[in-house]
């Protein structure tokens, strides 16, 4: 079988971005990442892709003004002339219309910094603390129009400590983060993922599930 072309899409310093690059370097990860897109031409994450050799692209949002349509377009273009099949989320802060999103219907992955569905959007790590929640972490989804919604593909917990600071829980749901991307994008790229009713259905041998990343934690 061969190996599935992904873009990833980043805004930020792209570690995911890293972790993803890192794992697809062995020839027989089942996805190799092609291209690297941002929408900001001075995201940090773009020096790391380059100096991986892994083509690069900037589509500035700024410059579509308020035409979010014209905006996914012009990435959905690039995506095409890159042949992707695949197309992972990893610290992407744009919206992105219901008419890209289908188009990429279970083949476009996200990584959110919280055990969804708890804590949805930003500041995940400062929320988990102020609620007490004595579980965090994070979760790899299929993305859907509606933000930090969608099917869960994996996730991975970390136990919260009573003097943790919101630095300190980053830290450690960062290198759970940097754990489950790449075996996610795995399962998807093998199609080991069923998405029923809502929910992913993984065929095949055994993933490790939250109890045992949390014990390696
Ligand atoms: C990560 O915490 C990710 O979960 C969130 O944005 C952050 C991106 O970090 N979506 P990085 O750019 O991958 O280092």
């Amino acid at each position: 079988m061969s190996r599935k072309r992904v873009a990833v899409l980043i805004s930020g310093r792209g570690s995911n971005m890293a972790a993803l690059i890192e794992a697809a370097k062995d020839k027989s990860y089942p996805a190799e990442i092609v291209l690297v897109l941002s929408n900001k031409a001075d995201a940090g994450g773009l020096i790391t892709a380059r100096d991986s050799g892994i083509a690069t692209e900037v589509v500035d949002h700024a410059s579509f003004g308020k035409d979010r349509a014209a905006f996914d377009a012009a990435m959905q273009k690039v995506l095409e002339a890159h042949r992707i099949d695949i197309v992972c989320l990893a610290g992407f802060m744009r919206l992105l219309s219901p008419g890209f999103v289908g188009l990429w219907q279970n083949r476009m992955l996200n990584i959110h910094p919280a055990l969804l569905p708890a804590f949805k959007g930003l500041d995940t790590h400062k929320r988990a603390l102020e609620a007490g929640a004595k579980t965090h972490g994070a979760t790899v989804h299929f993305v859907v129009p509606e933000m930090d919604a969608g099917p869960i593909i994996m996730q991975g917990a970390v136990a919260v400590r009573d003097d943790d600071t919101e630095k300190s829980l980053a830290a450690r749901v960062l290198a759970v983060e940097h754990r489950i991307y790449p075996e996610a994008l795995r399962l998807v790229a093998e199609h080991r993922v069923r998405v029923v009713d809502g929910r992913c259905l993984i065929n095949g041998a055994p993933v490790p599930d939250a109890e045992t990343l949390m014990a390696q934690s």
